[in-house]
């Protein structure tokens, strides 16, 4: 199949396009760097010619609540209609669990956006929501960074491989659209800042670390379990542990 990967070089797009090229599938990615800026639609009717699918695994900068919706509603419009006119039969969006259950998150304004644009879109779609990566934790340790510590909350996660989230991206594309959304998630729940100490150490970083919700990356509505899948979540198999001593990337 041909299939286009929106953020096709992004943390998971670029795993994505990995996955297609392995399983012999032809990859197309969309993103501004390869001249394609989905908030204008500027480069993309001619990259979607012949495409069997669409996964949208994008990423666009955001500084708040108002701009995360305006943003993501955007590049989903845009590329619901530009597939509607090219012919594409399936969209897949790669979202997060518990989306409904944090309120008060800029990202999580522009996700829920982006899911309400997809249900009410004209091409039939899958939505993936998956839980935190393994990689999330240190990579919330970097964003804040308070007098040489990195501040990570301690939340309690389910996380996942990154690559398990790939295949599972490809897998829904090249089946029938669910019309609906199914949650993703790893086999183990996870400590936060565990992750975030074991992860850094396995890469070498000398980042200390200092466990707050003061100062962190994301605010106390993601306290206890909030962030867990729902109970029919589909499990991939990779385990933090798994992931770590593989390399943590
Ligand atoms: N991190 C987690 O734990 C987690 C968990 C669940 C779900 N997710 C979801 O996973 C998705 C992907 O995250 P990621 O970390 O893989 O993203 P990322 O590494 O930040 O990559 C973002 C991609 O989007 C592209 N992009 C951004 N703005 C664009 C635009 N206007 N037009 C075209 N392409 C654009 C970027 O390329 P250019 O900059 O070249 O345009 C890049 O390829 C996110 O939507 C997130 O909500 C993340």
């Amino acid at each position: 199949m041909r299939i286009a990967v929106a953020g096709g070089t992004g943390r998971i797009g670029r795993l994505v396009v990995a996955e297609l090229e392995r399983e012999g599938h032809d990859a197309v990615s969309l993103t501004r760097g390869e001249g394609v800026d989905l908030r204008s639609g500027d480069g993309l009717a001619a990259r979607l010619e012949g495409v069997d699918a669409v996964i949208d695994a994008t990423n666009p900068p955001v500084a708040d609540a108002a701009e995360a919706e305006a943003t993501f509603t955007t590049i989903s419009r845009v590329l619901l209609e530009a597939e509607r006119s090219a012919g594409v039969g399936h969209h897949v969006a790669l979202s997060i669990a518990a989306l409904d259950a944090v309120r008060g998150n800029a990202h999580y304004f522009g996700k829920r956006a982006q899911e309400r644009e997809v249900a009410a879109g004209a091409v039939p779609f899958t939505i993936v929501r998956a839980t935190q990566f393994h990689d999330f934790p240190a990579m919330i340790a970097e964003w804040s960074v308070i007098d040489g510590e990195g501040v990570v909350p301690p939340l309690l996660l389910q996380p996942i491989a990154p690559a398990d989230v790939a295949s599972t991206l490809v897998a829904a594309a090249i089946s029938a659209p669910l019309q609906g959304s199914f949650d993703l998630a790893g086999p183990r729940t996870e400590d936060a800042v565990d992750m975030a100490r074991r992860t850094l150490a396995a890469r070498g970083s000398t980042l200390a670390l200092r466990a707050s919700w003061r100062g962190a990356a994301l605010g106390i509505e993601f306290a206890g379990e909030v962030l867990l899948p729902g109970e029919d979540a589909r499990i991939a198999p990779t385990t933090f542990d798994d992931w770590l001593a593989a390399g943590a990337r």
